[in-house]
């Protein structure tokens, strides 16, 4: 059974390779690389596959999950400049893949017993989605 708890959350960020030239990362990024940084409508499915409990008749509490997604994802990201303000991504570069593993990596230590999978959209239609297949 797999259950899924959809999050929004609002961020900053500016990517760039730090061991490029300032024309390589302009000319590889194009707008997104643009020094004065750009924001995003992020939102995040995080998917749970796993047994029915028979006590409880749940996969997981989402209420539980929703508050583990609030203190991994929400309260270090919502409303940040992803560069900036989330050590996560002083060096590694902000792309949406990037994003969505290190989230992988924040809920995957919260929740170990389920196999997770971590769909981000950047857009309205451009998505990246990383998985236990891939770790
Ligand atoms: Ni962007």
């Amino acid at each position: 059974m797999k259950v899924c708890r959809r999050t929004k959350f609002n961020a900053a960020h500016r990517l760039l390779n730090h061991n490029w030239s300032d024309e390589k990362n302009a000319e590889v990024f194009g707008k997104c690389n643009s020094p004065n940084y750009h924001g995003h409508n992020y939102v995040l499915e995080t998917w749970l596959e796993g047994e029915i409990n028979p006590d409880t008749g749940y996969v997981i509490d989402l209420g539980i999950l929703k508050n583990i997604i609030k203190e991994e994802v929400e309260d270090p990201f919502d409303h940040k400049n992803l560069n900036l303000d989330c050590p996560e991504f002083k060096i590694l570069n902000p792309t949406a893949e990037n994003i969505a593993v290190v989230i992988f990596g924040k809920l995957k230590k919260r929740l170990p017993q389920f196999k997770l999978t971590v769909r981000l959209y950047e857009t309205e239609n451009n998505y990246v989605e990383y998985s236990e297949d891939y770790n």
